[in-house]
């Protein structure tokens, strides 16, 4: 499989990244384009794929070509493909970008091209990612399982309806920037109650880490793992309490919609 991505930056290459280290491509069969010859150029070095300076260029190249750009640049890139219809005969286009719509992307291109929305997050740098992705109304079979495949490399991944997009950018496309506040939040706690800095963080990440374990490798709801560790009138109660009288639950739901609104919002744009 030849392999394009146009856009570069954080999420691109860990897509890219994440698909090299897999193995599903090797660096000679992909092909990179970025705004600035810059970009292009180092990330070529550093990795072995080839850049372009054209976008259309790429797209007439390879088979599936990932888009990553800022949305506010990925109209302009859809309408540069859109000027050259043939480059995209035989080109699946993913695009991870937020707030973009399949229908928006299918009434810039062509009307046979392929395309798929997805939405990685950033975990997908060191393959622990999570995605969901929702396909377009010309692909195929084939096109959902080298999208699963592809961001399989990456991390997890699920099917959605497109009309949940926005709810998964609420949940885990922005979820670990809430993680890591909380991580701080927790370390930031055990300096207060005295822990040296390094320790108190070293506790803190492997604690969610081990929690998130837990949930993932026993399958068990989250509530039965917490009621597990939850003796009478012990210090976890106690805490718990605390969490609720503060508000934690309802301020992450808080978080999530607000997510889900500002994704909404750029899809509008
Ligand atoms: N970061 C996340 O956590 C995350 C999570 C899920 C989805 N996403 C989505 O991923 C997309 C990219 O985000 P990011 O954080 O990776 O942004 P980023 O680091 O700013 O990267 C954007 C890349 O697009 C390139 N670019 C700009 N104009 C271009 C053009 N006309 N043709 C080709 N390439 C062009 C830029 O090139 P230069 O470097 O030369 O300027 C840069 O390499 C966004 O749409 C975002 O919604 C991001």
């Amino acid at each position: 499989m030849k392999l394009g991505l146009i856009g570069c930056g954080k999420m691109g290459r860990a897509l890219l990244e994440g698909a090299l280290t897999a193995g599903i491509v090797e660096a000679q069969d992909v092909y990179i384009t970025s705004r600035t010859e810059k970009t292009r150029q180092s990330v070529a070095k550093e990795l072995g794929v080839n850049p372009l300076a054209s976008n259309t260029e790429l797209a007439s190249i390879v088979d599936v070509a990932y888009l990553c750009t800022k949305p506010n640049v990925s109209k302009i890139v859809l309408l540069e493909l859109a000027e050259t219809p043939e480059s995209l005969d035989n080109t699946l286009i993913i695009s991870a970008v937020a707030g973009l719509k399949l229908e928006a992307m299918e009434s810039i291109l062509p009307d046979s091209a392929r395309v798929v929305r997805c939405m990685p997050n950033t975990p997908s740098l060191i393959g622990k990612g999570a995605a969901a992705y929702s396909t377009g109304s010309n692909t195929s079979d084939l096109d959902a399982s080298t999208t699963g495949k592809l961001l399989g490399s990456v991390g997890s991944v699920i099917e959605v309806d497109e009309s949940l997009m926005d709810s998964v950018t609420g949940v885990s496309g922005s979820g670990p920037a809430y993680v890591y506040t909380f991580i701080e939040s927790l370390a930031d706690a055990g300096v207060l109650k005295g822990l040296p800095r390094a320790q108190a963080l070293e506790l803190a990440t492997q604690t969610v880490l081990g929690a998130a374990s837990m949930v993932a490798e026993t399958g068990l709801h989250p509530a039965l793992l917490r009621d597990m560790v939850t003796s009478p009138g012990g210090t976890t109660i106690t805490a718990l309490k605390a969490l609720e009288d503060h508000g934690f639950r309802s301020a992450t739901i808080a978080a999530v919609e607000a997510a889900t609104e500002k994704s909404k919002e750029l899809g509008r744009n």
